[in-house]
């Protein structure tokens, strides 16, 4: 039977979850379930999950690494069906890294598991840290655990009256107040506009900007309130009309898709030749992301007229998936969240070819100057007729 996640994105935000929904702390939410975690969080895609992830993973002393280890649902599936692998977890959340480390002590997996509490975009850190050059399979499974949106107080959820703070971790400064009380309009309209897809967005930024000038927009139900007020009735989504917003300060807070886009690179550098990388996504920016990023390995890198394709341009991984996986009707109807995953997954058939090797090194050290460069680049890009064809590529 395929797994999934016990909650919608949709439902989950709401506050209507299966635990309850009514839950203020690891405890409660503990309490709510009776403890088990696989109750209160259930991995989506599980069984395609495990059968991307478990063929690189073979031989004795094979490393996965799961960067958004959660509540464990995918890294026990994982080790369980690779007996002599080792899993390193990491996740930004100290409590769920709590609850997963207590779960593979309960499984009798801990010999095999590493937990690290850091945020995924280190990863090349946390396996220099552990004297790790190469691993076998890397998975992600992005966005929040049911853990976190239970947790009301963390502000995740838009129908219960919460501080709006969304850190996934909460030891960074930025929050959702902060963003809310310091962003400009047009800033936060491009937040909304570009996280949210929010049809209304420089209406809702304005209407913060002026709101607080009297009243400092601190707590979820003011924010709910007010995009209520702005967004007209006959253009509303179904469902709550804030989950956008709520969804939007979510990924500025974490810094999401900055983060995903500068960790790409660096599983692709630490990636064993037969290695695998399987992501699911739940947001039609982060698949982006990640597609626009397997497709750099999935075609040739020569001028379409080229007559013999040089060693180092053929393609330097195989696809997994066809396009992305989506989660079947039942399962969609078990588990409304995983209506909007998007599993993707390639494997490395060649050692990386050193332009990339040279150009995500230098992504790795300044992720800040890559995105600036690339944004020259498609400035600076010569108009189609005009262009070298050194520039070209095509697809396999
Ligand atoms: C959807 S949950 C993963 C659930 C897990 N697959 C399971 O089956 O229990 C995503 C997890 O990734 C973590 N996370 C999100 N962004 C992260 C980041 N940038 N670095 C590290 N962990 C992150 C979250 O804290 C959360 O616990």
């Amino acid at each position: 039977m395929r797994g999934e996640k016990a909650l919608s994105e949709e439902k989950a935000l709401s506050g209507n979850t299966a635990s309850g929904g009514k839950t203020a702390s690891e405890e409660a939410v503990r309490g709510a379930t009776g403890g088990n975690p696989g109750a209160i969080h259930q991995p989506v895609l599980l069984d395609d999950c495990v059968d991307l992830v478990v063929p690189a993973l073979d031989h004795p002393g094979s490393v996965v690494v799961d960067c958004t280890l959660g509540l464990a649902g995918h890294a026990v599936a994982f080790l369980k069906a690779a007996p002599s692998s080792t899993l390193i977890g990491i996740d930004r959340d100290g409590e769920a890294l709590g609850m997963a480390t207590r779960r593979m002590e309960q499984e009798g997996l801990a010999d095999r598991f590493v937990p690290v509490h850091a945020a995924f975009d280190d990863f090349s850190t946390v396996l220099s840290d552990r004297g790790i050059d190469k691993v076998d399979a890397v998975f992600m499974d992005l966005g929040l655990s049911s853990l976190q949106i239970d947790e009301t107080e963390r502000g995740f959820s838009y129908s219960h009256d919460a501080p709006l703070d969304m850190r996934m971790d909460p030891a960074q400064s930025l929050d959702a107040r902060m963003v809310l009380a310091t962003y400009s309009a047009r800033d936060l309209e491009r937040v909304f506009r570009a996280y949210g897809e929010e049809r209304f967005s420089r209406q809702i930024a304005e209407a913060v900007v002026a709101m607080r000038v009297d009243e400092p927009l601190t707590m979820s139900t003011q924010l709910t309130r007010l995009v209520d007020r702005v967004v007209p009735r006959s253009h509303r989504p179904a469902g709550n009309p804030a989950k956008k917003v709520f969804q939007a300060l979510r990924i500025e807070v974490n810094g999401e898709l900055d983060k995903l886009a500068a960790t790409l690179p660096q599983i692709a550098l630490h990636l064993a030749v037969g290695g695998r990388l399987v992501v699911e996504s739940y947001h039609s920016l982060e698949d982006r992301t990640v597609k626009s990023f397997m497709s750099h390995g999935l075609v040739v890198d020569a001028p379409a007229d080229l007559p013999i394709i040089p060693d180092d341009a053929r393609p330097f991984f195989r696809a997994l998936t066809r396009g992305a996986m989506k989660a079947d009707e039942a399962e969609i109807a078990h588990n409304p969240r995983s209506a909007s995953v998007r599993l993707r997954g390639v494997e490395l058939v060649r050692p990386l070819p050193k332009r990339w090797v040279a150009r995500w090194e230098d992504s790795a050290r300044s992720p800040g100057e890559d995105r600036k460069k690339r944004s020259l680049t498609r400035q600076d890009r010569p108009q189609a007729g005009n262009r070298s064809p050194h520039r070209e590529t095509r697809r396999r």
